[in-house]
Order: structure tokens, then sequence, then C-alpha cells
């Protein structure tokens, strides 16, 4: 078994832990060791829907975000909770205002 949560927030390889998804926009994560990071996992069991679920990913977000203002609702602090995949222990409330 491998912590993608404690991998993923190394220091050596991420100055903070912070959610910038500019990150990956610029040269700061250029030159990350290959299993730097592993959403996909790695090796013979790894993912075989890895270009898809990236494909998906950027199709569906950039669908949601011309259609619709995402706005974050208040409520409980958003907590991890450790499950086959990384859950919310809450879930998160989020309003779609049609744009
Ligand atoms: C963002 C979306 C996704 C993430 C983060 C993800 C992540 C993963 C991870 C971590 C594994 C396990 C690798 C291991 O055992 O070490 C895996 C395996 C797998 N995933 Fe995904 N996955 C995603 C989407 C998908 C989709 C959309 C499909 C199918 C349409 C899919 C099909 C599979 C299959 C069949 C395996 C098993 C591969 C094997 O054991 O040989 N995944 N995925």
């Amino acid at each position: 078994m491998t912590s993608q949560w404690a991998v993923h927030r190394l220091p050596k390889s991420f100055r903070d832990e912070r959610f910038l998804p500019e990150r990956w926009l610029n040269t700061e994560t250029k030159d990350l060791p290959r299993c730097a990071t592993f959403r996909f996992g790695a090796g013979p069991r790894v993912c075989i829907a890895q270009s898809f679920a990236m494909m998906e990913t950027t199709i569906l977000l950039a669908s949601i975000t011309q259609r619709f203002e995402v706005e974050c609702l208040p409520g409980p602090e958003i907590l991890p909770c450790a499950t086959m995949t990384l859950d919310r222990r809450l879930g998160v409330q989020v309003l779609l205002k049609i744009m």
C-alpha cells in the first residue's frame, strides 16, 4: 500500500499543501519524479482509463463552468474521509446559477 495523501504532500515535491491547480501550468511541477503523483496508480495495475478520465474531467469542468456560476455554500468544514477513494465526510454543498 502507498498513501497518495502523504506522497502528494511531500515538501520535497510540493512547496505547500494548498489547492493550487495553476501549479500544473507553470514550471514548478515540470521536473517532478515520475511517481511524485500517482492519481491513477502506477505499474502493472495502473488505471486503464487514465487518458479517458483526464479528457472526460476536462470536458465536464469546461462544460459546467461555461454554463453555470458555481458557488460553494456555507456549511461544515470540509473534512477528508479515507475510503477506497478520498471522500468528504459531510459532502460539499454548491449552488449552480445559470449564466
Ligand atoms: C478521475 C478518474 C479516475 C481515477 C482517479 C482512477 C484511478 C484509478 C486507480 C488509482 C486505480 C488502481 C491502480 C492500482 O491498483 O494500483 C485504477 C484502476 C482501474 N481503473 Fe481507474 N480511475 C479513474 C477513472 C476510471 C474510469 C472512468 C474507468 C473506466 C471507464 C477506470 C477503469 C479502471 C480499471 C479497469 C482499473 C483496474 C486496472 C487493473 O487492475 O488492471 N478508471 N483507477
